[in-house]
């Protein structure tokens, strides 16, 4: 079947200094495919930016295109298929692992030195006797993706992942509980190296305030939470804990130090929203005239789970109107139809924890 369109690059014309195209194979959707002078094939993608994706492995030849004042990406194979394009269109285009967390840079980063390195690098870090943190706690308004997180951190190091739900530990038989959680335990560390994930932590170590007729239970399971949490990371188990009331955790859970690290997960700040509704709205399609500035502007106070529901909000209409694609116009429709989840003053009273921070 001939093809319709008007081939964007002409034979001839040099992809890098030593290739050019011989002529154009065929084009399909979004993608033009092109013999190369040197027997391999250009995939020439014309609805990916070159700045959208992420080539994690470095697996593909990836080249920018420039042509008549366009950015085109592209990418060089030995063998042309249609699964292998389809494949290639995945691989650059979904997001994975902690690329899909907007913000968080400080987490991030302490994520990667403190615990993929050395997860990585185990040799380099024993010698000097480092191990990962025993523990982290994250704190802070909910809807901020503390949960989210860490999730896309099990992801991206692939590695063992247990979720530990306090309903799942605490439940009315009493005494089950503290033998679950070294079973829980014992589980992570012969799997190690594995993530233990205690969602809603003030459910597995509450405040005690001697009110409650559970305490001296509560007691014991925390007692035994403790135990476990010494030498996790020495263990290769990294515990993190995740809770949008720190106010009601136990103290001595933060007091006790064993907790290594104690991070707050503030609502997201200009630039991560504006790289939420990036991410929120990277696979499906979109208008790439958006101006993602305007949105983060208009979404101050607005946490991740609001921004989310907007994507989602706005992709509906653009079904339900029979559009091809989601524009800034059904976006700021659904920014104006939802208000902020959390107040101003809810925000504020997480401040007052802030300084548990270390
Ligand atoms: N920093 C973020 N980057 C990308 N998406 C986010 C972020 N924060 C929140 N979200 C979105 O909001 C949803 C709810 O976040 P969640 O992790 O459950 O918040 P929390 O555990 O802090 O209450 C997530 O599933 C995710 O889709
Ligand atoms: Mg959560």
């Amino acid at each position: 079947m001939a093809t319709p369109t008007k081939p964007i690059l002409y034979n001839g014309f040099k992809i890098k200094d030593d290739l050019s195209i011989k002529g154009r194979v065929e084009r399909i959707f979004f993608t033009e495919v092109y013999s190369l002078s040197n027997g391999k094939f250009l995939y020439l993608f014309t609805n990916i930016r070159p700045e959208e994706v992420v080539d994690r492995g470095n697996t593909y030849d990836l080249v920018t295109i420039n042509h008549e004042g366009k950015k085109y990406l592209g990418v060089v194979i030995d063998v042309h298929s249609h699964e292998k394009m389809t494949e290639i269109i995945d691989e650059l285009t979904v997001l994975r692992g902690l690329d899909c967390v907007a913000g968080m840079k400080a987490l991030k980063a302490m994520f990667l030195s403190d615990v993929i390195e050395p997860l990585r690098n185990p040799e380099k870090y024993k010698k000097f006797k480092l191990s990962i943190p025993n523990g982290v706690l994250l704190y802070g308004p909910p809807g901020c993706g503390k949960t989210f997180i860490v999730k896309k951190l099990a992801e991206e190091l692939g590695y063992n992942f247990v979720e530990m739900a306090p309903s799942s530990v605490s439940t009315s038989f009493v005494h089950g509980a503290v033998g679950n959680i070294g079973k829980v335990f014992e589980m992570a560390k012969l799997q190690a190296p594995s993530i233990v994930f205690i969602d809603e932590i003030e459910g597995l170590v509450p405040k005690r305030d001697g009110t409650n007729p559970f305490d001296s239970t509560k007691k014991e399971e925390i007692n035994e939470f403790l135990i476990q949490l010494n030498n996790a990371g020495a263990n290769k188990v990294l515990v993190v804990g995740a809770t949008n009331r720190p106010d009601m955790i136990d103290s001595a859970i933060l007091r006790s130090g064993r907790m290594d690290k104690k991070i707050f997960v503030p609502p997201p700040d200009f630039d991560a929203r504006r790289d939420m509704f990036k991410i929120c709205l990277a696979g499906r399609p979109y208008d790439k005239e958006i101006d993602f500035e305007k949105l983060a502007t208009l979404t101050e106070n607005y946490v991740g789970s609001d921004i989310e529901l907007i994507v989602t909000e706005s992709a509906r209409l653009a079904v339900a109107r029979d559009k091809n694609s989601i524009d800034e116009g059904m976006l700021i429709e659904s920014i104006n139809k939802f208000k902020p989840s959390i107040t101003l003053k809810e925000i504020e009273h997480y401040q007052q924890f802030r300084d548990l921070e270390r």
